[in-house]
């Protein structure tokens, strides 16, 4: 059994973070969600707390109940950290090392390989400034961005680059990273 963190983040695809946690789950795993705040407005903790059979991480005030800071503590135990969906705002934060809410500053003490499946807009993805941090990420140790699809239609109401791949991909990634 492998401990997974799930980071969600603020995109219209989070509610598919509640199928992989499931899935993770019935599959024998250990999986602890932790949310950017943007996160909530799409997905809430309480269905990703009853899917991962484990507290959420949503804010610093969440971590309350332990002298050592559980965005740290989760970190060293991760086997793996994948961020479904990862929005252009915290691959951001990734590629320059800010720390703004509990899943970026996991990702700083995190050590374990690192998942990165994107989901966005495609102007937002064919952005320089995303394609750039894109680039940092798959450039450094341990890091590998799955997707976007290449085409299809999107929340937004047009056809094209930027959907979260599926969540059978996903959760194959997942376990073929453990
Ligand atoms: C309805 C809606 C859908 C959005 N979907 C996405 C998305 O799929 N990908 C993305 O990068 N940003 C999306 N955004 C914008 C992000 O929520 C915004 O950039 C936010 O700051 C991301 O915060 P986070 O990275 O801390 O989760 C969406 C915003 C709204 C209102």
């Amino acid at each position: 059994m492998a401990t997974i963190v799930l980071g969600v983040c603020g995109s219209i695809a989070a509610y598919k973070a509640a199928d992989v946690a499931s899935r993770l789950v019935k599959l024998g795993h250990e999986v602890h969600c932790v949310c950017t705040p943007t996160a909530l407005q799409f997905v809430t903790p309480l269905t990703l707390m009853t899917l991962s059979r484990n507290p959420v991480i949503t804010t610093f005030e969440d971590e309350t109940g332990s002298w050592v800071p559980v965005h740290i503590e989760l970190a060293s135990r991760a086997d793996v950290l994948a961020i479904v969906p990862a929005s252009a705002n915290t691959m951001a934060c990734m590629a320059q090392g800010l720390a703004p809410n509990a899943l970026t500053s996991l990702y700083l003490a995190n050590r374990a390989p690192v998942l990165i499946f994107p989901a966005m807009n495609g102007n937002m993805w064919n952005h320089p400034a995303t394609q750039q941090n894109a680039s940092i990420l798959r450039a450094r140790s341990g890091h590998t961005i799955i997707g976007p699809e290449d085409a299809g239609m999107l929340a937004c109401g047009v056809e094209g680059q930027g959907r979260l791949v599926s969540v059978d991909k996903i959760v194959e990634s997942i376990i073929a990273a453990l």
